[in-house]
């Protein structure tokens, strides 16, 4: 009966294969044969089976996705990774109910076991322990330590629950809760790269490889990073898809070899022009892959004043400097010469230091002052309008000059970069100058919209 159903499913297969066919889905294609070569069969407690059958009616397009993966070729089932303990503070205590059930076969009380929806770094790292500790050593996974130690949104409670969980918590991630085995929906469903999950672990996986294909392709693609890594303060796929690099995966990207093993993905063999994963992920000459996307850095060029990653002080890195710049330049020499490479860093080194000096520490001076003075107000953040015109001259405009140089987007180094800083900052200039001269208090918004979120830092994540 089993294999029956299994060449019902081939024949879909096919099916779609025809009409995939024609748009020119060809990745979809290749995972085909792998649907066929799954057999149930193979040595799978009879719980598991259950999953997969139930599901495959319940939720085909979620079945199929599995059903395509590397994983279901390994016999790597869904209890494998959903598999939980009664008393587990994420256990699906609604999920008992299907094994009550009398319209399938696969409902029956002898396949109950507790399950929970959240699989974290944790219960991959059974399997995958090298990714998940290099994960855990990014800032990818303690962004949410990282962002409570220095956001004045979230400090000065300047915005508000629905907009840090619609907003923020999206990309960095939320800290899960639940009760009485139900999730809590302010936190969830969330894959936050930061997510701070109830078994203590950080972060999820599938961030960039959605679940249930689990798939290498799909994280070697720009657009896997460019979901969070966009918008006026950190636009890296604007910058990437302006730059040279992303002109070559625009024409050549259709015939990149994405699917090459994982670790093998060859600059030069497989594609001949890198994304963002090439660059900062993917092993290449001597240096290895990497789930530590803060390893090949030398600056921190998100931060107001750039500076070294050991310096960080909410997230010191434990390396040097030089040592990462030069893994990085092993990746950019695989297809450039030494010089122009060398040459393209003098260039960078060059553009953050006149941002640091010229743009920055004048300003922040300026800030400082205004504080002192008692013309800016410090109980919080945002509601005076000059605090808001710093903010964007580093957060926006000064993010951009330095991203756009290091990762060779022209116009965002200049047009969207040191060209709006230098407007930013002189009329930021002027107005500090101007409540200098005059001793003149900053307006204070009185009713600074949904200033309501806590300002309490979280315990989950400072209990240490
Ligand atoms: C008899 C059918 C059946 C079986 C057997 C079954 N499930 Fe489910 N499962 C469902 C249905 C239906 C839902 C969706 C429930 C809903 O929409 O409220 C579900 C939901 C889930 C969820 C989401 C739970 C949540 O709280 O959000 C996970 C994860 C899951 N199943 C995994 C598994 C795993 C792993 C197994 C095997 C150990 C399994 N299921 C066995 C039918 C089944
Ligand atoms: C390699 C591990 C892995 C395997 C195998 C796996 N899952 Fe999942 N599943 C995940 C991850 C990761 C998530 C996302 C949840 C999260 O972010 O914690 C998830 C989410 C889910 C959800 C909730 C998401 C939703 O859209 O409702 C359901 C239901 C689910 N899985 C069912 C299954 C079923 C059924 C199978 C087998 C056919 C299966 N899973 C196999 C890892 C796995
Ligand atoms: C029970 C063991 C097990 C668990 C748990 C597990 N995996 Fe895997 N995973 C494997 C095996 C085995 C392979 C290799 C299959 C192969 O080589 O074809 C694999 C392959 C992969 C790949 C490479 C796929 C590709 O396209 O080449 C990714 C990505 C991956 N796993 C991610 C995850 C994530 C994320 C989790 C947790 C949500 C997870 N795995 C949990 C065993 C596991
Ligand atoms: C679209 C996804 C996204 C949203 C929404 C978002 N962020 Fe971010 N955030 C990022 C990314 C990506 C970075 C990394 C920037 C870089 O390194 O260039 C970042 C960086 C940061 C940093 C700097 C961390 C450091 O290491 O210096 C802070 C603080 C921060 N975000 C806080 C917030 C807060 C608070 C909110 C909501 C008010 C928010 N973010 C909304 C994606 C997002
Ligand atoms: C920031 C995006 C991102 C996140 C988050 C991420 N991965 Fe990956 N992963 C990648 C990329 C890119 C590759 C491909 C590397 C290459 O080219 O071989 C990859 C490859 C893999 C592979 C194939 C073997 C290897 O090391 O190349 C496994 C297994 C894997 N990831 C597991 C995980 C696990 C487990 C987690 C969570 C702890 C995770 N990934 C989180 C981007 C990510
Ligand atoms: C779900 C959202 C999300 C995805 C997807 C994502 N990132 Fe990030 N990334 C972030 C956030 C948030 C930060 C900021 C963390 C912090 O500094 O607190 C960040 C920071 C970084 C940093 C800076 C690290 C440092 O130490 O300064 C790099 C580099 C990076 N990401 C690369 C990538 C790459 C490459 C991919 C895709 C393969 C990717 N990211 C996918 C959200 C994401
Ligand atoms: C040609 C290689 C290359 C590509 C492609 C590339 N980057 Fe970068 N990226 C760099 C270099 C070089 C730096 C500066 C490194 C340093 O600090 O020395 C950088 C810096 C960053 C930073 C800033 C880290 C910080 O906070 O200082 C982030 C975030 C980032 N890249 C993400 C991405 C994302 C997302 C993509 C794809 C959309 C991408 N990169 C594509 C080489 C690349
Ligand atoms: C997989 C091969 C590959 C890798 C890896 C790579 N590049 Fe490139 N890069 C290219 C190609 C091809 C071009 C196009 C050269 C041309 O204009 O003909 C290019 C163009 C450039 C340009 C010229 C941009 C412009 O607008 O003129 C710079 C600068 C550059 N790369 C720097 C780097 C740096 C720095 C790294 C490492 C951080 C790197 N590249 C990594 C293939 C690569």
């Amino acid at each position: 009966m089993i294999t029956k159903r299994y060449l019902r499913k081939a024949a879909v297969s096919i099916l779609v294969l025809a009409v995939v066919g024609l748009t020119g889905g060809n990745a979809l294609a290749q995972n085909i044969p792998k649907t066929k070569a799954f057999r149930i069969e193979r040595s799978m407690a009879a719980e598991a089976v259950a999953c997969i059958e139930c599901h495959k009616t319940e939720h085909p397009g979620l079945f199929s996705d599995w059903a395509q993966s590397r994983h279901a070729s390994a016999s790597i089932t869904c209890y494998d990774c959903h598999a939980a303990q009664e008393h587990d503070k994420d256990v699906s205590t609604s999920h008992y109910q299907q094994y009550q059930r009398s319209d399938t076969a696969w409902g029956k009380k002898e396949y109950r076991v507790p399950i929970t929806a959240v699989v974290t770094p944790k219960d991959c790292s059974r399997c995958h322990p090298d990714e998940a500790k290099q994960y855990s050593l990014s800032k990818h996974a303690n962004t949410m330590e990282i962002i409570w130690k220095i956001d004045p949104w979230l400090n000065d409670g300047m915005n508000s629950d629905i907009e840090r969980t619609s907003g923020c918590y999206h990309c960095h991630g939320t800290i899960l809760k639940s009760e009485n085995g139900k999730l809590d929906p302010d936190t969830w469903p969330n894959v936050g790269v930061g997510r701070v999950n109830l078994d203590g672990s950080l972060g999820s996986c599938s961030s960039c490889h959605t679940r249930h294909l689990f798939s290498v392709m799909e994280a070697r693609k720009p657009e896997a990073c460019g979901q969070c890594h966009l918008g006026p303060d950190h636009p890296q796929i604007e910058i990437y898809m302006e730059s040279k690099h992303g002109d070559i995966y625009t024409a050549h990207g259709d015939n990149y070899n994405w699917d090459a093993a994982p670790g093998a993905w060859t600059p030069g063999v497989d594609f001949r022009g890198p994304t963002c994963a090439s660059c900062h992920m993917s092993g290449a000459g001597s240096v290895m892959t990497s789930h530590d996307v803060t390893e090949r850095l030398s600056w921190e060029l998100q931060a107001p004043l750039t500076i070294r990653p050991q310096d960080f002080k909410p997230l010191p890195a434990k390396n040097d400097w030089q040592v990462e710049r030069s893994k990085m330049k092993v990746i950019c020499t695989q297809c450039h010469g030494r010089t122009w490479v060398d040459d393209h860093y003098v260039k960078l080194d060059k553009v953050v230091q006149e941002y640091n000096d010229v743009y920055f520490k004048p300003a922040k001076k300026m800030l400082d002052e205004l504080y002192e003075k008692g013309l800016l107000d410090k109980s919080r953040f945002f509601d005076e309008e000059l605090e808001v015109e710093y903010y964007e001259l580093w957060h926006h405009e000064g993010r951009r000059a330095r991203m756009g140089t290091a990762m060779m987007a022209p116009d965002y180094a200049w047009w969207h970069g040191f060209y709006e800083t230098k407007k930013r900052y002189n009329k930021f200039m002027k107005e500090g100058r101007h409540m200098v001269e005059t001793n003149q208090k900053a307006f204070k918004a009185p009713d600074y919209p949904n200033a309501t979120g806590s300002k309490q830092k979280p315990p989950e994540v400072f209990k240490k």
